[in-house]
């Protein structure tokens, strides 16, 4: 008993019951002060107005029986308007959990934003008005002419006007009521895994549909199904009134990956999270969906956050790369920094681990070791143990954020010595 007690992974029944209360505690005080948090302390301001978002020492954690599991622990970096940010790192780094925290779709109340900020350029839109929305059609003498157009019970159709002003949100702090008018409409997510992500009962129309009805301001059915063909169209879906009205069992994994990207572009998001997009897909669809993101990018002018573990999709893929390493940022900076000059061991051993073409190796080199245990996180570096550079100084706090040019930066106690301001 005693020897299981020492290895730090059995717990008593009363230190459980210890835990459990002070989880309760924990998150009770969280849900109390969020929901204290008014307008004023929601609206912000960018620390530079190029960027769409900017996670600032942002800290998420869940409140599990076995302790607290800092997923999220001090993240900071910036989307910039029109580029594309790969977030990378091993699996359980917190890829997932700093998309969804941005998304406020981290699973409660277990999992809670403890700290930090994430400040995002929201537009906000109020209707001044209505226009009448005109059609060309071809009358009875075959002369093309242009009409208003009605619908189904022969009313005429209009659409609403709208006067747009940006405002800077911190989603950190926003309520749950009010980034529903962002999720989805200004920030879209296209998950893993389209199968599980999409109603098996309802067909690809309805659903792409509903996001048309649910975020876009006066929108009707018919407004709906024209912008839900046109987005199947867009993504290059061959029959696109054929797979309007399939259901998705119905569609192969490439499409159904097509139509999730349909979805996610529906409202025309200023920013698309792309979370392992492909990985579920086969060689050869994957450079056909990269090569789709790629071209929607450029139409809709957004910005796309895309985690993979791919360093080769992120070579070819992003601008900029931030490197995640145990719930923390260890290397952030252009793509051409990160693979040109990798500076942190982590990056370094992820670039040394990718398999190169016409490079004959016996074994691909794999990073020694485990990543700690996530609850009981030590205070040095989280690499140390298994970092093949490490010396003296290492033993001591969290290294600092290193900056090394204007956009490089390194979290790392050798990117010290070589600026020279060492001890
Ligand atoms: N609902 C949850 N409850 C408890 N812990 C969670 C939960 N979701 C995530 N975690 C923990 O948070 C940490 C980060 O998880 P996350 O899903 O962000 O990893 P990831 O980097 O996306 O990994 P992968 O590449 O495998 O998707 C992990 O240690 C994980 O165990
Ligand atoms: S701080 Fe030290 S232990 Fe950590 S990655 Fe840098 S060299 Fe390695
Ligand atoms: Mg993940």
């Amino acid at each position: 008993m005693a020897e299981k007690k020492q290895n730090g992974h059995y717990i008593t029944v009363d230190e459980s019951r210890e835990i459990a209360r002070s989880n309760a505690r924990e998150i009770k005080a969280l849900q109390k002060r969020r929901a204290a948090f008014t307008r004023d302390d929601y609206v912000t301001t960018m620390k530079d107005p190029n960027n769409i978002v900017e996670f600032d020492d942002l800290h998420t954690y869940f409140y599990t029986d076995n302790g607290v599991v800092k997923a999220v622990n001090g993240v900071s970096f910036s989307i910039p308007r029109g580029a594309t940010v790969g977030v990378v790192g091993e699996s359980g780094c917190g890829k997932s959990v700093t998309s969804l925290s941005l998304m406020q779709l981290v699973q409660g109340p277990m999992g809670q934003i403890v700290s930090g900020s994430i400040r995002f350029c929201s537009t906000v839109k109020t209707p001044v008005g209505k226009e009448p929305i005109m059609e060309n059609v071809t009358d009875e003498n075959g002369n093309e002419v242009t009409r208003q157009a009605v619908d189904h019970k022969g009313k005429p159709r209009f659409r609403t006007i709208f006067e747009e002003h940006d405002e800077v949100v911190d989603i950190a702090k926003m309520p749950l009521g009010e980034m529903a008018h962002i999720r989805g409409s200004e920030i879209s997510m296209i998950f893993q895994e389209p199968m599980t992500s999409l109603n098996p009962v309802f067909t690809i129309g309805n659903q792409l549909d509903e996001v048309t009805l649910l975020h876009v301001d006066g929108a009707d059915k018919l407004l709906a199904k024209e912008k839900s063909l046109e987005m199947l169209r867009l993504v290059g879906i061959a029959m696109p009134e054929h797979v309007y009205n399939c259901y998705p069992h119905e569609l192969s994994g490439g499409m159904r990956q097509r139509v999730m990207i349909a979805m996610a572009l529906c409202c025309n998001p200023k920013l698309i999270i792309a979370d392992e997009p492909t990985t579920a897909l086969d060689v050869t669809i994957q450079a056909q969906i990269f090569d789709l993101l790629r071209d929607v990018k450029k139409k809709i002018s957004g910005s796309i956050m895309l985690i993979t573990h791919d360093l080769g999709v992120i070579a070819e893929m992003v601008d900029y790369v931030v490197v995640m390493y145990a719930g923390r940022v260890v290397e952030k900076g252009t793509v051409q920094e990160i693979f040109k000059n990798p500076m942190h061991p982590y990056t370094i051993g992820l670039q040394k681990s990718k398999p190169v073409v016409g490079k004959e190796v016996d074994r691909l080199y794999s990073i020694p070791g485990n990543v700690p245990n996530p609850i009981n996180m030590p205070t040095c570096c989280y690499f140390k143990d298994r970092c093949n550079m490490k010396c003296n100084i290492c033993k001591g706090e969290y290294p600092p954020m290193v900056q090394v040019s204007p956009t490089h930066f390194v979290s790392c106690y050798l990117a010290l010595k070589e600026r020279g301001d060492n001890e």
